[in-house]
């Protein structure tokens, strides 16, 4: 099980919508993909035709101790879990009401740990996870640093999202040293000379930056219209074709599963 968060301490990067076309494109490969909505707005499950729950992940992140004793190991997560439209592929939705979560949190011994020991109970069932998350810099970030194996880092061509990396480079080397980064530009207009320099001048100094530029398009707008990934009513267009691209990167950066499943993963997207 691999599990990538979609993080950068600026909204409006692209976070939710790579989630969602990633996590979209995964499935679609044959990989086993739960989404988890980390994010109040509960953007990434809307999008995906899911409804905010009643008991989420955050009720799941901030139970108390000894809560819940009465399931099994995993059953509480499992009965969160919404399945979607496209086969393999599930979210975990937010709840409808996320004002406290936050502070629940800070009320928890070891909060940041909560998200990690969550997701260990998912264990062999999903071949990877997608964490969508808020833009903030709040306790459930600092959770998602210590939970993810990496992180995917969508980074606008602007001065301020480069402000927001450093920020991230430095919370991540206080917190999460061994964290990979691998930086990601969205909403490109390569038309743009400012676009262009920003990110040549980013790609020389950063090794870890994902080959694949995600354009400003359209068609990423309109998965609000049908409320579905960008693949599925516009197949073929130059945002597919990038979210495929950032699929493919994303699995040539994820480590061999010890049950072979990510492998069998990227023989089907070879194929297909
Ligand atoms: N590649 C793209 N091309 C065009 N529009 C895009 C693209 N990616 C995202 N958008 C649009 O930009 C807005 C912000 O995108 P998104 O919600 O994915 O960002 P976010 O980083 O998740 O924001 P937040 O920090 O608020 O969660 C949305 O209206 C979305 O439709
Ligand atoms: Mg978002």
């Amino acid at each position: 099980m691999h599990v990538v968060g979609v993080y950068l301490p600026k909204g409006g990067v692209g976070k939710t919508a790579i989630a969602v076309n990633l996590a979209h494109t995964a499935a679609v490969a044959g990989e086993r993909v739960l989404l988890i909505d980390l994010d109040p707005q509960g953007a990434a499950a809307w999008l995906l035709g899911c409804t905010p729950g009643s008991r989420g992940v955050a009720g799941l992140l901030a139970a108390g101790a000894g809560e819940g004793r009465r399931l099994a190991p995993g059953e509480a997560v499992a009965s969160a879990v919404q399945a979607t439209a496209w086969p393999r592929l599930h979210v975990l939705p937010m709840d409808l009401d996320a004002r406290h979560l936050e502070a629940d949190l800070a009320r928890l011994d070891h909060p940041r740990r909560r998200l990690r020991r969550l997701l260990a109970e998912l264990a062999g069932r999903y071949d990877r996870i997608v964490l969508d998350c808020a833009p903030s810099m709040a306790l459930l970030a600092d959770a998602v640093l210590k939970a993810a194996d990496a992180l995917l880092v969508p980074l606008v061509p602007s001065h301020l999202s480069l402000a927001a990396w450093e920020r991230l480079r430095e919370l991540c080397a206080e917190r999460a040293p061994e964290l990979p980064l691998w930086p990601v530009f969205s909403l490109v207009d390569r038309r743009r000379a400012l676009h262009r320099d920003l990110i040549t001048a980013f790609a020389r100094v950063h090794p870890t930056l994902m080959p694949v530029y995600l354009p400003s398009a359209a068609a990423v707008e309109r998965m609000g219209e049908h409320r579905a990934p960008v693949a599925t009513f516009a197949a073929g267009s130059p945002a597919a074709r990038a979210f495929s691209e950032l699929y493919r990167c994303l699995l040539a950066r994820t480590p061999a599963q010890p049950n072979g499943r990510l492998g069998e993963a990227d023989g089907s997207a070879a194929a297909g």
